[in-house]
């Protein structure tokens, strides 16, 4: 390309590395790129390699558990005073210490969250882009990083079945951040005007989002000036979206004179993992002009799967889809997607400035800028892991590994079944990869409501009746839960949710978790709770 007789080329001239600094010293007050940094630096990356290797092994712990008072005990946490900083030596005794206190989230009995072991591809990806250090606003320093992002994006539209892949989308540090995103782009989308003047003079804006949906949509919406009082919750049946309770309340809403302007559902939701029915949903959408946002930042992954893909049925007709790369594929936190329908400017219309010093319009690829399409300015290289994973899986890679965590939680769903009369009890059928129970130690299981459940009523506990009862179940797993960590053996969380007292939810998000594994699981569950049973004076 050639700009007033100045020649801008992106392919051809110097090679990377041509204008070195002749061997200058390093300025003081900088780490010195001598032989010993290299030999600091060649032992810690040999470190994380290795840990790499060992995290599935069963002989470690997933946590050596410790409090606040060891940590501190064991690790001076404050930034050394003048004079007493460390050395190489110390600095990696301090690395060790470190790692010995970091929870192993690889470990295939680690079951917390929805997410687990950090692929160690994309684990090699994160640390080339952190050594990078390039920030992804413009085209002039976030080149071939640009490019691999928008090939991602149009390839996760395709599998979405937006037409072709076409669209537009960002990039975002999580789902909380992509949802927050997807309610201020739908706001511009439906009231342009509002970036001016903000929501002054316009009828109150109508969200809904199911009961069962992530807490960032009502963080979303009284941050982007809506209030929580006009997030409608609606109701679930069996975890999914109450469709007609929705037409109804947007009827409602609008015989009021409110607007309804927006739906987010949930693909995957946080505690039961369950889809939303994405289809009757855009239909309510089309026939009352509302935004229609799919949070999948967690369920999403099922569209790499051919045997589970069904659950997204008619997220093809959704205008915006949050998709988290750091839950279900593996990515290290975070890499997460906002994908739109949009073909247009939505984007930039709606969050760009125009920044001269950033963003001049008169400069090479201009065009390619992502800054104003964004809430942020300087954003990270999420993408390169990511990218560099899917070269290495490929489309049949990213399948079987999906494909396997959904099988291995049906498996446990089974066994959970299979073992009913040991006083395991399944609250519902998993549809994403969270199966959410209880175990009723054997101490508990003479209860009337014990038996109930244990015949399949998990319905038993929330009857009136049933307190004395729940009072005991309900401090089960917070018992089991200190064992657990106290033995190092596995980690799982748990919560009272839909009505329920704490039950367990557990989170199959790492293919090497085989059922091996969680039988082990279920049978540490078991233990841990016949060991909570009271001591007789
Ligand atoms: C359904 C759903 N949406 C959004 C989020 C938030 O995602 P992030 O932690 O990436 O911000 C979560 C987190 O668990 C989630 O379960």
């Amino acid at each position: 390309m050639t700009t007033r007789g100045i020649s801008v080329s992106g392919d051809s001239g110097s090679e990377p590395g041509d204008e070195l600094t002749g061997g200058i010293a390093a300025p003081r007050g900088v780490v010195e790129l001598d032989s010993s940094f290299k030999a600091f630096a060649n032992d810690h990356a040999a470190k994380l390699v290795a840990r790499m290797f060992d995290n599935p092994n069963q002989k470690n712990k997933v946590v050596d558990i410790a409090g606040p008072e060891k940590m501190r005990e064991t690790i001076e946490f404050a930034p050394p005073v003048s004079g007493e900083n460390k050395s190489f030596q110390e600095l990696s005794d301090l690395v060790d210490k470190v790692l010995h206190f970091s929870v192993r989230t690889a470990h295939p009995m680690y079951f917390n969250q929805l997410w687990a072991e950090a692929d160690p591809i994309q684990v090699l990806g994160e640390w080339m882009a952190t050594a990078l250090n390039h920030t992804m606003y413009t085209f002039e320093v976030a080149g071939p990083f640009l490019l691999m992002e928008e090939a991602v994006k149009t390839s996760m539209r395709r599998l979405l079945g937006f037409p072709e892949g076409k669209g537009s989308g960002i990039m975002c540090p999580g789902g909380s951040m992509c949802n927050l995103h997807a309610v201020s782009l739908a706001r511009h989308a439906k009231f342009p005007d509002t970036k001016k003047t903000g929501l002054f003079g316009l009828a109150r804006c109508i969200i809904y989002t199911s009961a069962e949906s992530h807490y960032s949509l009502t963080k979303a919406a009284f941050t982007c000036g809506f209030g929580t009082d006009n997030i409608c919750k609606i109701s679930t049946i069996d975890g999914k979206m109450n469709v007609e309770e929705l037409a109804a309340k947007c009827a409602e809403h609008k015989a009021a004179g409110f607007r309804p302007f927006m739906v987010n559902a949930t693909a995957g939701t946080t505690v039961r993992g369950y889809y939303d029915p994405f289809n009757e949903i855009a239909d309510v959408c089309e026939a009352n002009d509302m935004w229609f946002h799919i949070d999948g930042a967690w369920g999403g992954g099922c569209l790499m799967s051919s045997k589970y893909k069904a659950h997204m049925a008619g997220a093809n007709r959704a205008d915006s889809v949050t998709w988290d790369g750091h839950k279900m594929l593996g990515s290290p936190h975070q890499a997460a997607f906002l994908l739109l329908k949009d073909t247009g400017t939505l984007l930039e219309d709606c969050n760009g400035t125009k920044a001269s010093y950033l963003f001049q319009p008169d400069k090479p690829y201009a065009e390619l800028d992502t800054g104003d399409k964004h809430v942020m300015c300087g954003r990270r290289n999420d993408i390169l892991k990511f990218w560099l994973a899917w070269q290495v899986l490929g489309n049949d890679g990213y399948d079987r590994r999906v494909t396997t965590i959904f099988d291995t939680a049906r498996y446990m769903a089974k066994t959970i079944k299979a073992r009913q009369s040991e006083g395991f009890v399944l609250i519902c059928e998993p549809e994403c990869t969270n199966v959410c129970f209880y175990h009723i130690p054997t101490y508990l299981q003479a209860d009337p409501v014990a038996k109930e459940m244990m015949a399949g009523n998990v319905d038993a506990l929330r009857e009136e009746s049933s307190a004395a009862f729940v009072e005991k179940l309900k401090a089960v797993p917070p018992l089991v839960k200190v064992g657990m960590m106290n033995e190092g053996s596995m980690m799982c969380g748990f919560q009272p949710d839909m009505g329920l007292p704490n039950f367990w939810r557990f989170i199959v998000a790492n293919p090497r978790t085989t059922p091996t594994y969680i039988d082990d699981a279920l049978n540490i569950i078991q233990r841990l709770g016949e060991a909570t049973a009271p001591v007789a004076e």
